[in-house]
């Protein structure tokens, strides 16, 4: 197995000083967490952020329900319950819930074009896009049964009945993943939209993006996220903007019709990370239920696709640097480029022995987290020795504090307390002067994107508390 072992090379563009404001205490900086998510609370929603994001994202929902549970099991309850209000009639649970109270982002509902009456499957209320987003919802039902444990008898009741209401949307959602979008049974979960993977611009898409041809009947349309974080260089481009706006159009084209998606539109993408959250997932909820006596047939589905997911993301990794590997279904080339989807089978297991000490060698390795010039040693979205790596720019290089938490969570299920605490304290480093940004630039600890995001704040919280 071979890590490239580069040296760092120096974000492109302008070359910024940061110095790194003092870290606050502990407990102010749980309080001030919890007072982003009592800020972007709209009552039953929380928005993602307050000016770039202010709707509800659907796994950016599940992790602020995480941090909620911290403050308010009933509080948290209500999250998932409004995001499960909005499943679509196939079990898709879709990438944003509208706010009716809030303006200000594009692609807003007419782009979308869900609610006009047309797209059979879709809620009449509230307004949603048509796309779905990581499946880690099940995560934070678990969460919430847990913290629950730890409350009063009516927190314990309320999570009970929470979890006899979810359970049947939860496990059609997991059906839906399975179905629609594995319908061969590769054990892998198409994304046909950058944003599905919650990690719109990756390096890892840009070679099917490339392959994108934008129509030239792509409606006007203009941007409003570059009015909210002015350094264009930390947002997607105009050019991927375009290709985002077009795979739009052809979804709408075909009225969202989940089978016509999958042979048509023309980015479609195997992504082993959704993969390896959907099999812990089916896991986490199946082991929920054998708790709660749900339906013995809905577990045992659950643990089949845990076991096809398993084996379909151990299936992809590379023989060469042992990183696992999207697959590209219009070509059906695998996609190699180095980034932190590499690791998604130390989420959900599956390789052998030697296969998975490798792999953790590498994420802890100087090409990783052990990079010598990270500031915290948490995993950076692009390895900083890879030639794609772009400190500032989003998906591209930066460090996301709630892909830090994910690790680590997933770390302490499997047993490695020890690493799990090493991501805990990393991760609190990293965000320790109480910015709660959306992602840092990893070689000088800047926050950057949107500032007071919820799931900053609530990993945080959850880390804390
Ligand atoms: N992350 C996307 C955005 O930037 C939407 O899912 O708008």
């Amino acid at each position: 197995m071979s890590a490239p072992t580069t040296r760092l090379v120096p974000p492109r563009g302008r070359v910024r000083e940061y110095r790194p404001p003092a870290r606050l205490t502990s407990q102010l900086l749980a309080a001030r967490a919890a007072y982003v998510l009592r800020g972007n609370d709209q009552g039953v929603m929380t928005s993602a952020a307050p000016r770039l994001y202010p709707h509800m994202w659907s796994w950016d929902a599940a992790f602020v329900a995480v941090g909620l549970a911290r403050l308010s099991v009933p509080r948290a309850i209500t999250e998932i319950d409004t995001l499960l209000g909005a499943q679509w009639g196939d079990g898709m649970i879709p990438h944003i819930v509208f706010s009716p109270d809030a303006t200000g982002y594009f692609p807003g509902p007419d782009r979308w074009g869900c609610h006009l009456g047309d797209v059979a499957l879709a809620p009449p209320f509230p307004a949603t896009s048509g796309i779905c987003q990581p499946p880690v919802h099940a995560i934070a039902l678990q969460r919430i049964v847990e913290a629950a444990r730890r409350q009063g008898r009516s927190d314990r009741q309320a999570a009970g009945d929470f979890l006899e209401r979810a359970w049947r949307p939860l496990v059609a959602w997991h059906r839906w993943l399975a179905e629609a979008r594995d319908p061969h049974g590769h054990g892998r979960v198409a994304v046909l939209h950058g944003w599905e993977s919650g990690m719109d611009n990756s390096p890892r898409w840009d070679g099917p993006y490339s392959r994108v041809e934008v129509g030239p009947d792509l409606p006007p349309y203009t941007r409003k996220d570059t009015a909210v974080v002015t350094d264009a260089t930390m947002r997607p481009s105009d050019r991927e903007y375009d290709r985002y706006l077009w795979l739009i159009e052809e979804m709408r084209r075909v009225r969202y019709d989940a089978a016509a998606m999958y042979e048509t539109v023309s980015f479609a993408v195997e992504d082993v990370l959704v993969s390896a959250l959907l099999a812990v997932a089916c896991d986490v909820l199946a082991d929920l239920g054998e708790e709660r006596q749900q339906p013995a047939a809905d577990v045992a589905d659950l643990r089949g696709w845990a076991r096809r997911f398993r084996a379909g993301v151990a299936g992809s990794v590379d023989p060469v640097t042992g990183l696992a590997r999207d697959r590209d279904l219009r070509t059906g080339e695998w996609l190699s480029t180095p980034t932190i989807a590499g690791f998604a089978p130390l989420l959900c297991g599956g390789l052998s022995r030697a296969d998975e000490a490798a792999l953790l060698a590498q994420f802890e390795g100087d090409a990783w987290c052990g990079h010598p010039d990270l500031v915290a040693a948490v995993p950076p979205s692009t390895s900083p020795a890879a030639a794609d790596f772009r400190a500032r720019e989003y998906w591209r290089g930066p460090q996301w504090p709630v892909i830090a938490w994910l690790f680590h969570w997933s770390f302490a299920r499997r047993g490695w307390a020890e690493r799990a605490a090493v991501l805990r304290e990393e991760g609190l480093r990293l965000v320790g002067a109480g910015d709660f940004a959306e992602y840092y630039d990893p070689t000088t600890g800047e926050p950057l994107g949107s500032m007071q995001q919820s799931w900053t704040a609530a990993a945080v919280l959850d880390w804390l508390c």
